[in-house]
């Protein structure tokens, strides 16, 4: 394998990572064996210094036995104790109410003494790693305290966490109060699925390729399939899931992410605001749902009782925090237009869910048939439409799906794969998904965070939908059985197009 390098990394400035949440999930989880990961490959900045910020009561060192008692499970290979101590040693701890005034106080003393310490340059990254209700009020703390106030030589950026709001009047509501705080350019809004290195790569698949760009069109695709399909249930989540739903937790988000990639035009450049451009115009251009479309073309499901990989698992209802009435949905499978010179008349279908047979993230691009059938004595079932497949997780890789002769005296057609696999390429590398938003961050690119536009046009995209079903009589959502593909109204939906789901076992 050849390489090139596009782009050399920006240079990182000394930081300070301030993260708010730090007892939680995401901080042990995500966070801090991202951070290790980074200073294993070397890409964080000589200086820099951890600073998390929760409620909980513990000391310095309480918290560095806590993270290190979590890395371990977190990360991919064993725990490298040089590396390990290097990192933990540039970690400290506050204990503070999001809510209260003097935390902030005590935090901004804390700070000037640990940019002191570590020579941080006075460049703070805050990461928001909370519940949602405290984006807007730990902003507007830190404004009052002077601590997101840029100087020519030291920024201020924050990280803010998903949900961004829970429809489009309360995400407009968020962007305006971080609006009176912060300029665009200071806040990175998180989507983790930008982090996915194959995420990332459908821009250099699709850009870097001189064959696939020609056929990339309403001439040459019958139809594009993204699915987010989870094996997990909701697992400890009940609160947060049972308000929010499989609509608003996955497709403003992430599902529209991957559709925006997938469709965008080329941009003039990487720069962050060329391709987010782009990415809006893609959204701007979904052909808003007319309350009928929503009926006809969004479904939505609940998962009943059943079985994942043989064993046997509750029904949705039965989780611990959910309504044992509530409705729900965590499936749910849409069809929508992109009405542009592209991709006009082109189904884009979409759909996730919880506990359905797989855990699969993938794009399929399905293209139209050959134009005329020479093999006439072969069942057309058999002359099946080229596929690419995008998988974006697990089993990463690329393949394409074509006919070929199969060896024989008569002329018999079978499928077959070209197929890409990143781990027999490129080996399995650490990665949480979030070293390469945190690096950015630190480096100042916002390439891979959302602007204030392209969350809301996410929004804008669903805000119909959830109007639709919040205006409909309580009729109870469609079940389906832990286990399945969702319910028959998603396989409903492509059927009467002549379609059907491509489903990875
Ligand atoms: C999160 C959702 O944003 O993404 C979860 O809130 C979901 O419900 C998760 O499970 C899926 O992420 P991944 O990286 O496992 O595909």
């Amino acid at each position: 394998m050849e390489s090139q390098t596009v782009q050399t990394g920006a240079l990182r400035d000394p930081s300070t990572i301030v993260v708010f949440g730090a007892d939680g999930d995401l901080t042990q989880r995500k966070l801090i064996p991202a951070l290790y990961n980074l200073l294993v490959g070397h890409h964080l900045p000589e200086d820099f210094a951890v600073v998390g910020l929760a409620i909980t009561p513990m000391s310095t060192e309480e918290f560095r036995e806590k993270l290190g008692r979590a890395v371990k499970d977190h990360i991919a290979g064993p725990l490298d104790p040089l590396v390990w101590e290097q990192f933990i040693r540039r970690v400290c701890y506050v204990t503070g109410d999001f809510l209260d005034p003097l935390a902030y106080r005590r935090l901004h003393e804390f700070l000037d003494e640990v940019d002191k310490r570590h020579r941080t340059g006075g460049n703070f990254l805050f990461y928001l790693a909370t519940a949602p209700q405290f984006f807007s009020a730990i902003v507007q703390h830190l404004g009052m305290r002077g601590l997101t106030d840029q100087r020519e030589a030291a920024w201020r950026r924050v990280i803010i966490e998903k949900p961004f709001g829970s429809n489009l009047a309360s995400a407009k509501a968020l962007n305006h109060e971080l609006s009176r705080v912060l300029q665009e350019n200071q806040i990175y809004r998180i989507d983790h699925y930008l982090g996915k290195e194959t995420v990332q790569n459908i821009l250099v698949f699709r850009f870097s390729n001189g064959i696939f760009e020609p056929v990339w069109n309403r001439r040459y695709i019958d139809h594009v399939q993204v699915t987010v399909a989870e094996t997990v249930g909701v697992e400890h989540r009940g609160r947060y899931y049972d308000a929010a739903g499989a609509l608003r937790d996955m497709v403003p988000n992430h599902l529209l992410q991957l559709v925006s990639l997938i469709a965008m035009e080329p941009p003039n450049s990487f720069d962050a605001d060329a391709v987010r451009d782009e990415k809006a115009k893609v959204l701007r251009a979904i052909l808003p749902f007319e309350p009928l479309d929503v009926l006809r073309s969004v479904v939505a499901g609940q998962y009943a009782e059943g079985a994942v990989a043989g064993q046997p698992v509750a029904a949705y209802r039965a989780e611990p925090y959910v309504r044992p009435d509530s409705d729900t949905e965590t499936f749910v499978a849409m069809k929508l237009l992109i009405d542009s010179w592209r991709w006009a008349d082109v189904p884009f279908y979409l759909r996730t869910g919880k506990r359905l047979p797989a855990r699969a993230t993938e794009i399929i691009i399905q293209f139209k048939r050959a134009p005329f059938m020479l093999f006439r004595q072969t069942p057309t079932e058999h002359l099946a439409p080229n596929l690419l497949v995008i998988r974006i997780q697990p089993d990463e890789g690329i393949s394409l799906r074509f006919d070929a002769k199969i060896p024989g005296p008569s002329v018999r057609v079978g499928m077959v794969d070209m197929d890409f696999q990143y781990a027999k390429y490129f080996g399995d590398a650490p990665s949480t998904g979030y070293e390469t938003l945190l690096h950015d961050c630190l480096a100042g690119d916002a390439t891979l965070f959302q602007r204030a536009d392209n969350v809301e046009t996410g929004w804008g995209v669903v805000e119909p939908i959830l109007n639709v079903w919040q205006g409909l009589p309580p009729k109870g959502v469609p079940l389906y059985q832990a286990g399945s593909w969702g319910p028959v109204e998603a396989t409903d939906l492509l059927a009467r197009e002549g379609r059907q789901w491509r489903n990875r076992m």
